[in-house]
């Protein structure tokens, strides 16, 4: 983080198909994860490997474009190492962003969804192990894992700028398959929203560490058995980038409040 005068106060990390929304930093300077050490590689094509180091408007960013996800086989504590390493840096809130599959009716492609709560159905946690107290509490308190106010100023942005926004549940599962149509049900029941495979690692690590959490997912597809044909990756990262555009615009709005 020497590379950098001011420390980063807002990290954000993009998810499947978000890349571009790293272009909306200014003086950026890029960073390869691989000369970072220890921060792990992405191994799924369409993930990207750099850090990205700049302003957001006049906000210090940095940016993880580029996610390890536990379905590449990393340990739940490699999937949030750059997380940490961000908050070590100075980050005070994150950013969260993710694709995933709408399961709520309004959660329709092309949407978004802030996380007002999660079910982890990973089977995996970061926190796992032997305590180390300087990450924060063995047991940290998750009842509103996701900030309020953040959430508020989100939802705000988003429907100025007329995006179809709403607040839900986001459930996690391992993959890397796609959920059954049973499994999709059964989330239904269990009050999940959406579905993915990310995000609540860092969500967990970064609340352990004190830090402000929101979280925006894009509905890329509806979840399966929803719509009446299979899921593909294509289809995914591309609802992905043509969502891009419009995440910048929710960032631009909601990132100068933030710091
Ligand atoms: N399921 C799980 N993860 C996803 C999906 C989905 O339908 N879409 C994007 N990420």
């Amino acid at each position: 983080m020497r590379q950098w005068a001011a420390p980063p106060r807002v990290g954000i990390v993009l998810g499947s198909g978000l890349g571009e929304v790293a272009n909306g930093l200014r003086d950026a300077k890029k960073i390869a994860y691989k000369s970072i050490p220890h921060f792990p590689q992405p191994t799924v094509h369409g993930h990207a490997a750099t850090l990205h180091l700049g302003r957001w408007g006049e906000v210090p960013v940095a940016i993880l474009r580029g996610r390890v996800h536990l379905y590449e086989g990393f340990a739940p504590a490699e999937v949030v190492f750059p997380v940490r390493v961000l908050v070590l840096a100075g980050v005070k809130t994150l950013v969260l962003t993710c694709a995933a599959g709408g399961i709520a009716r309004r959660a329709t492609p092309g949407s978004f969804m802030i996380l007002s709560d999660h079910l982890n159905f990973q089977g995996q946690n970061p926190l796992v192990g032997p305590h180390d107290e300087r990450w924060g509490p063995r047991f940290p308190d998750m009842t509103e894992a996701y900030d309020a106010d953040l959430r508020r100023l989100a939802l705000r942005a988003a429907r100025a700028r007329r995006l179809k926004c709403f607040e839900g549940v986001y459930a996690a599962m391992l993959g890397p398959n796609y959920e059954t149509p049973a499994e999709i049900r059964a989330l239904q029941r269990l009050g999940a929203d959406a579905v993915g495979m990310s995000t609540v690692p860092e969500a967990i690590a970064a609340r352990q560490m004190g830090v402000r959490v929101l979280a925006i997912a894009t509905i890329t597809n509806r979840a399966a058995g929803l719509a009446r044909r299979p899921l593909a990756h294509q289809e995914v990262m591309a609802m992905g980038r043509s969502a891009a555009r419009n995440l910048v615009g929710l960032l631009d709005a909601v990132l100068p409040q933030m710091a």
